[in-house]
């Protein structure tokens, strides 16, 4: 099993921006983001996570069918991957200005390659966790009854397309590899590297 990688120089700069307080003079990460490849676990673990800190748990592509009344494959289909990708951002923007409460929020498997959504992130000071996993388990994990993904076509797209992203999800701040590890275990992986406080909602 491989464990995960924690670039915490990177998670203190970017958490000197995000303007909460510990009462010790440390600021704490309020918002998290859970990126990677289409089967990455995202939802999933993000569910968990936001359940053992006790925040508030989004997915952005719920919140895209929300806000559009429409479904992600109806966008896809009916406008085009731009204008899919302009939504995505706007609703991210919208997002992460909701910053009332904690939030756990997963990315679809395409917005943390927009180089617009990553300075926004960079920008608001919160850190992206990268879920990773071998190709081939992805697109095994992403071949689910009843989700249709528009970008999941054959197997060499789905390949060419991870290695063209891959590069990009390693800046995230945080990298986890969850081949056959348990959702708690990567939940607590998450944690410890950011030095999150479970339980500690609002
Ligand atoms: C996409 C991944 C999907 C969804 C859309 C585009 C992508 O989300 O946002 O179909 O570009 O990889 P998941 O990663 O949750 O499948």
């Amino acid at each position: 099993m491989v464990k995960s990688t924690s670039r915490n120089a990177k998670i203190s700069l970017d958490s000197q921006q995000t303007g909460r307080s510990d009462g010790l003079g440390r600021d704490r990460v309020g918002v998290v983001v859970l990126v990677g490849f289409m089967g990455a676990g995202k939802t999933t673990v993000g569910q968990e996570l936001a359940r053992r800190l006790n925040w508030r748990f989004y997915d952005l592509d719920d919140l895209i069918q929300a806000t559009e009344g429409t479904t992600i494959e109806q966008i896809f289909q009916q406008r085009g991957e731009i204008a899919f990708r302009q939504v995505e951002r706007r609703i991210l923007a919208s997002a992460l200005a909701n910053k009332s409460s904690r939030q756990v929020l997963a990315l679809g498997g395409g917005a943390f390659v927009d180089p617009e959504n990553q300075t926004l992130l960079r920008s608001a000071g919160v850190p992206a966790v990268f879920l990773d996993a071998p190709v081939e388990e992805l697109f095994a994990r992403s071949d689910q009854p009843g989700v249709v993904r528009p970008l999941r076509r054959d197997r060499d797209h789905f390949c060419a397309l991870y290695e063209q992203r891959r590069p990009e999800y390693a800046r995230a701040a945080v990298c986890v590899q969850t081949s056959g590890k348990e959702i708690a275990v990567i939940a607590a992986e998450v944690i410890e590297a950011l030095k999150l406080k479970p339980g500690e909602g609002e």
